[in-house]
């Protein structure tokens, strides 16, 4: 009657079947990422490329997971330069070398596509891009960790070992999580870790992984608006986020980019 499996932690097993609407819906989410890129430039607002993103995500046929999810109203974050995640969309111009991550969530046909990346807007520094680089990187890295057996401390580890080396940090006050039908479901993906540590991944796991580095230290604070999250220490933070599969030989990225843009154009 009940054939929804889960682990013992309660991560959810999907079946083989389900990674289509996975595929479709991640699809989707990248197609905006790479479609807001003409739109990040000095002088735009980052209310403005909400706006586009609101209209594409309809446009698309899909739903925003983030309207409406715990109050937010909004179709994306939009976090920009010391910002290290859930920035909100409005006034603020952005600035010649400014650096931000966007991240969008839709549902499409039940399923949810969760993606982010990093833009500049104009020309960024030597220690922008060094952070943009690693941040790329790691991800990357901790996505090479997957496959059946391995755990999410391999993960974490191969993360925080490669942001560490580089002299940069990770920030530890957020995760990846499991999705699916639901945009946050047990696991938390850490973004650090220790080899053989955690949960051990199974054919059937979705979940993202969306590692934020700071150039200086870890620490991060809530701003007074409930959802800006802010280095302590006013350093730049950078972040990007793909959806995967497990499968069983190793992993499936739903969110990959459809013109092969999710590393930005750094010249
Ligand atoms: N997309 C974010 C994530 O990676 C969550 C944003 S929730 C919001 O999990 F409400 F801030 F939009
Ligand atoms: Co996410
Ligand atoms: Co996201």
């Amino acid at each position: 009657m009940n054939d929804v499996r889960q682990t013992r932690e309660g991560i959810r097993i999907h079946e083989p079947a389900d990674f289509a609407g996975m595929h479709a819906a991640g699809r989707i989410a990248a197609q905006i990422l790479d479609e807001v890129g003409p739109l990040v430039q000095p002088g735009a607002t980052t209310g403005a490329i909400d706006d586009f993103i609101r209209n594409r995500v309809v446009e698309l046929g899909t739903v925003s997971a983030t309207i409406g999810y715990r109050g937010y109203q909004h179709a994306s974050c939009i976090s920009v330069n010391h910002v290290v995640c859930h920035g909100i969309p409005g006034d603020k111009v952005l600035s010649d070398g400014d650096i931000l991550n966007i991240d969008v969530t839709v549902i499409a046909d039940g399923w949810y596509g969760d993606s982010s990346r990093m833009y500049v807007a104009g020309k960024a520094s030597v220690k922008s891009k060094r952070l943009i680089q690693v941040t790329h990187d790691s991800l990357m890295k901790g996505i090479e960790a997957v496959r059946p057996g391995a755990t999410f401390g391999d993960i974490g580890w191969a993360i925080q070992s490669y942001v560490e080396a580089n002299r940069m940090s990770v920030v530890r006050d957020f995760c990846g999580h499991g999705l699916g039908r639901v945009f946050h479901a047990p696991p938390n993906v850490l973004h650090f870790g220790r080899p053989g540590k955690g949960p051990v991944l199974e054919e059937g796991m979705f979940f993202t992984i969306e590692p934020m580095v700071n150039l200086g230290r870890p620490e991060t604070k809530v701003l007074a608006d409930d959802w800006t999250a802010v280095t302590r220490d006013k350093s730049l933070s950078a972040q990007f986020e793909h959806s995967i599969g497990v499968t069983a030989t190793g992993f499936e990225i739903f969110t990959l980019s459809p013109a092969g843009k999710f590393f930005p154009d750094l010249d």
